[in-house]
This record gives structure tokens, sequence and C-alpha cells, in this order.
């Protein structure tokens, strides 16, 4: 790439409507629902029904998940550390698109290291990005193995997979942290709401109803 290309870039952001005025429109506050954890650990799961909670109760949100964004606009990306640092830098940036314009995003992917989630939060803003920690033991997502990928992965068939031939981080101070090994999806679900609900709900004005039910 021409280290020079960017100079002759003009972004005109202060002409587009603001997100302040798109989450008027969607009476919420928006954020990125950052999920971290092993293959295996729920994730996706918990995502597409904390999204489907999310919707009944009349927020608008979109979901990104691992296994779909690297079939599309990430298709051209492997599971090397490098490689994993581009898929989660190009998907922080389209949940940051999102974030600007009032929609609640929430991202399942394994993200494994500590960098790799700085830069995620980096990039949405550290007040906006919400980590929740989907925290099942490596020895259980084995025994899951739903894809059976952790059984190619004991066979060298897949190389650098998170947890047996590639790393994967504990995070730190996750804004949440959920065991799956010890609650139902439900159960989880239910925790996640009871935490977020409070950051994405618009405060209410003398004519809005709040949505809380
Ligand atoms: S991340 O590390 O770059 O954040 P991401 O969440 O996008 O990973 O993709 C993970 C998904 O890709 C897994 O759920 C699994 O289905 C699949 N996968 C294929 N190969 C690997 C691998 N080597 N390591 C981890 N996941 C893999």
């Amino acid at each position: 790439m021409d280290p020079n290309s960017s100079k002759n870039i003009h972004p005109t952001f202060e002409k587009i409507i603001g997100r302040e005025e798109k989450e008027h429109f969607l009476k919420q506050k928006s954020k990125v629902l950052w999920l971290t954890g092993l293959s295996g650990s729920g994730k996706s799961t918990i995502a597409q029904l904390l999204e489907k909670e999310l919707v009944r109760k009349g927020f608008f949100t979109v979901a990104l998940d691992g296994d779909n964004i690297r079939s599309g606009i990430n298709n051209n990306l492997g599971f090397s550390i490098e490689d994993r640092q581009e898929n989660i830098r190009r998907i922080a940036e389209v949940a940051k698109l999102f974030l600007d314009n009032g929609v609640i995003a929430i991202c399942s992917f394994i993200s494994p290291t500590i960098k790799i989630r700085n830069f995620a939060k980096q990039i949405i803003g550290k007040n906006d990005f919400i980590e929740i920690y989907i925290n099942a033991p490596l020895n259980i997502c084995e025994k899951r193995d739903i894809k059976g990928l952790y059984k190619k992965a004991r066979n060298g068939e897949i190389k650098n997979f998170t947890g047996i031939s590639s790393p994967y981080e504990t995070p730190q101070n996750p804004a949440i942290e959920i065991r799956t090994d010890k609650r139902s999806i439900k159960e989880s679900v239910y925790l996640i709401l009871e935490k977020i609900t409070p950051l994405v709900i618009q405060p209410k004005t003398k004519n809005q109803k709040p949505k809380t039910s």
C-alpha cells in the first residue's frame, strides 16, 4: 500500500448526521458488546439469544460473528496472530461504524490475546467497548467439540488452533464474566441483559416511554 495514500483522504464526519441524533431516533444508547472466549465456549449461541432478547425489548442491534465474518469480508484471513489481528481490526472498524450510527453491535470473536482485544478497544473507544468473557474451561470446550475442530487440532489437521496450538489469554478485567459450564444459555443471557440494559437504555424524556420489558 502506498504509505502516502491516506494523505489524500478527506473524511467529512462533521457533515453527516451524528451519533446522538441516530441514538435519539432509535431510542437507545449504542454500545459494542464484545464477547471473547474459546471456540465452543458458547459465544455465538449466547450472542444469538442476546440479540433476540434485545430486539424483543425494542432495541436495534447488529450481530457480527467469527464464522460469518470469516466467510465474507474476512475470507482472505487465516489464523496466524497477524491475521487474527487484522481480522479483529476490520471487525472493530465495522463495529465502530455501527456504534457511530446508534446501533448496538454484538461481536462474538475468539479475539485470543490481550493485545488484540486492547486494539479493538482502542478503535471502538474504552467507554463503548463492553468486554464480556464467555468462560468455559478448555477441557469442557474440547468435550463439547460441536464443530469437530478440537479433534482435528489434536490430530494436527488444523494448525494454530486456539487453546491447543495457539494461545488464549484470559481477560484481566472484563465488564462481565459468564461461566457457561456452570450456567444455562438462558441464565447467561439474563445475566448479561441485567448488566447491559442500563447502558443501552435512553434516559427517559417527558414524552417518551422507556424500553423496559
Ligand atoms: S479470532 O481468533 O480471529 O478472533 P474468530 O472468532 O474470527 O477467531 O474465528 C474463530 C472460528 O473459526 C472458530 O469458532 C472456529 O469455528 C474457526 N476456526 C478455524 N480454524 C481455527 C483455528 N486455527 N483457531 C481457532 N478457530 C478456528
